[in-house]
């Protein structure tokens, strides 16, 4: 009831009556006041007027499951929508409720975690309210090997989500930070659950940088935030939609060939340090050449003196010649 309520004072020009919410809901007077209150302790500024009834007013930031109910336009993803104030960690919750037989498209989405995972082991800083903290639960029929490449999809989503919602215009560190201005505002964590030929289901855990305006010593130079390039505020339920929509967008490209093909040429396009020096680390290995972009497999192609290398994500990393990009 709340999302239809949320829904029919956005589609008002004005102020809805509380008798035409009753009578369109089949509920009590009480029923509708008591779920006016629930939206306004979420943040909505509801405007109450006797006689002419309610009219939401313009709401900055509310980022709740109904607020990215009302905003999403989407096929599959977030059609099932758990928002959580607090868990571990999205990807491990989208794991639990996989495990118990969440349907493909499940988005999970945190305020806050208190064990978000990086890549690598590594923790990953997701505060109360700074941040959108989300995972899709993926059940797609490919083969497992394919899995690699959905990381690098979700990378162009994040970026086309962050351009629509705030005009700003980030670029893709290979295979999948999303860096605004020389620094990581997004990480993607693939995990999934196969079996020999086939996939039970993949997790697309995103974390990005909204409100966080100081960041641990250790990492000031290498992450920033949306906050901290634009002056306006962001909608983060606007952005988490937005990330879901370019996501299935992207996705039924990548379907269709079950490769990179249709999307190469716009994620080589965005490729940080594109046409320029690269350091290419492997497990006993230094090499450095020119990023050329990527093949349809996703692998990062390097023009080095004896020919061009396509370089595999999975223990390898590539820097600029200077500093973390
Ligand atoms: C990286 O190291 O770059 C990947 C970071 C991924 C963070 C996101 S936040 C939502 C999801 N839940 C997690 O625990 N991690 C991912």
């Amino acid at each position: 009831m709340k999302t239809k309520i949320l829904k029919a004072l956005k589609d008002a020009p004005g102020y809805v009556s509380g008798q035409e919410l009753c009578k369109n809901l089949g509920v009590s007077r009480t029923a509708v006041w008591k779920v006016i209150r629930q939206l306004q302790e979420d943040g909505y500024q509801i405007e109450a007027v006797r006689n002419r009834g309610y009219c939401l007013l313009e709401s900055e930031d509310v980022f709740t499951g109904e607020e990215i109910r009302s905003v999403l336009h989407t096929r599959r993803i977030g059609q099932e929508l758990a928002f959580l104030d607090i868990t571990d960690s999205t990807n491990n919750e989208a794991r639990r409720r996989a495990e118990q037989g969440a349907p493909d498209g499940t988005l999970v989405v945190a305020l806050e975690q208190t064990a978000g995972k990086g890549r690598r082991g590594r923790s990953w800083v997701s505060s109360g309210g700074t941040g959108i903290w989300m995972s899709l639960l993926l059940r797609p029929d490919i083969p497992p090997e394919c899995a690699s490449m959905l990381t690098l999809v979700a990378a162009m989503a994040v970026e086309a989500g962050i351009f629509l919602v705030t005009g700003l215009k980030g670029q893709i560190k290979w295979p999948n930070d999303v860096i605004l201005d020389g620094k990581k505002v997004c990480g993607i964590l693939t995990e999934m659950s196969t079996e020999m030929e086939s996939i039970h289901y993949v997790i697309v855990g995103i974390g990005i940088n909204v409100g966080i305006r100081e960041f641990p010593e250790d990492l000031q130079d290498k992450a920033t935030s949306l906050i901290l390039h634009t002056d306006k505020g962001v909608n983060r339920a606007a952005l988490t939609a937005a990330v879901a929509e370019a996501w299935e967008d992207y996705y039924e490209s990548f379907l269709k060939t079950l490769d990179l093909s249709l999307l190469k040429e716009e994620y080589s396009k965005n490729l940080v340090n594109r046409d320029r020096e690269v350091k290419v680390l492997t497990p006993g290995n230094i090499y450095t050449g020119i990023s050329r972009g990527i093949n349809e497999r996703g692998e990062l192609l390097v023009e080095t003196a004896d020919g061009v290398r396509a370089v595999m994500s999975g223990e390898v990393s590539v820097r600029g010649i200077y500093g973390y990009v």
